[in-house]
């Protein structure tokens, strides 16, 4: 079984990158493979929006973003954790979600049977950031039933503010185990 997030924010010792470090802890003692992608640290360009997307065999943009696209398409379970910018996700994690659509265009599925949202917010903004990745994952590539989406929001600001939060670490945690025993459960 196998977990990957995809982290959007910028600070690795940030807020959202904590929270997601304790869902995956939870979820490897279960025994789940898990993997994480900063998404900030690699090369991922916007989706040009070719009109002949679906000819083409690979993405034109020879990037980062194929292999990553790639591997969450793989994944069993697949975490999206951001924190809220400008009451939205945040510039990298829409770029990558719009190179989804070279997987829509191929009519190509992401094989996730479970997914898990984190947003952090410094004070406004996670309702709309939350319905932009419900919306999201209602698109094509999926096939995540409701009752396996597993979601933890919270409020923090400076990097790593949220390790003084024991409610939302446990919750963070809680995401984990329970996205393994979805996905045994399926
Ligand atoms: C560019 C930018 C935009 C932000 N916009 C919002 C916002 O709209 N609403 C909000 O509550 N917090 C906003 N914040 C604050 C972050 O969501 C908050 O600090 C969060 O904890 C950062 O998570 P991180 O440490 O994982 O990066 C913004 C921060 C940045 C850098």
């Amino acid at each position: 079984m196998k977990i990957l997030a995809i982290v959007d924010s910028p600070r690795v010792d940030g807020n959202t990158n904590y929270l997601v470090d304790q869902a995956l802890y939870e979820a490897a003692k279960l025994n789940a493979k898990t993997d994480k992608i900063m998404i900030s640290q690699y090369n991922v360009n916007p989706c040009l929006g070719h009109k002949d997307c679906s000819d083409y065999e690979s993405c034109l943009r020879q990037d980062d973003g194929i292999w990553i696209l790639q591997r969450f398409g793989e994944a069993d379970g697949i975490i999206l954790a951001t924190p809220v910018y400008y009451y939205d996700i945040s510039s990298w994690l829409k770029i990558f979600i719009d190179r989804n659509y070279f997987f829509y265009r191929h009519g190509r599925k992401c094989c996730a049977k479970a997914a898990g949202l984190i947003v952090l917010a410094g004070g406004a903004g996670i309702e709309d950031t939350l319905h932009t990745l419900d919306k999201y994952l209602n698109t094509s590539p999926f096939n995540v039933p409701d009752d396996s989406r597993f979601v933890v929001t919270g409020y923090a600001s400076g990097p790593g503010d949220v390790r003084n939060n024991s409610k939302l670490i446990e919750k963070a945690r809680q995401l984990g185990r329970n996205m393994v025993k979805s996905l045994k459960q399926q």
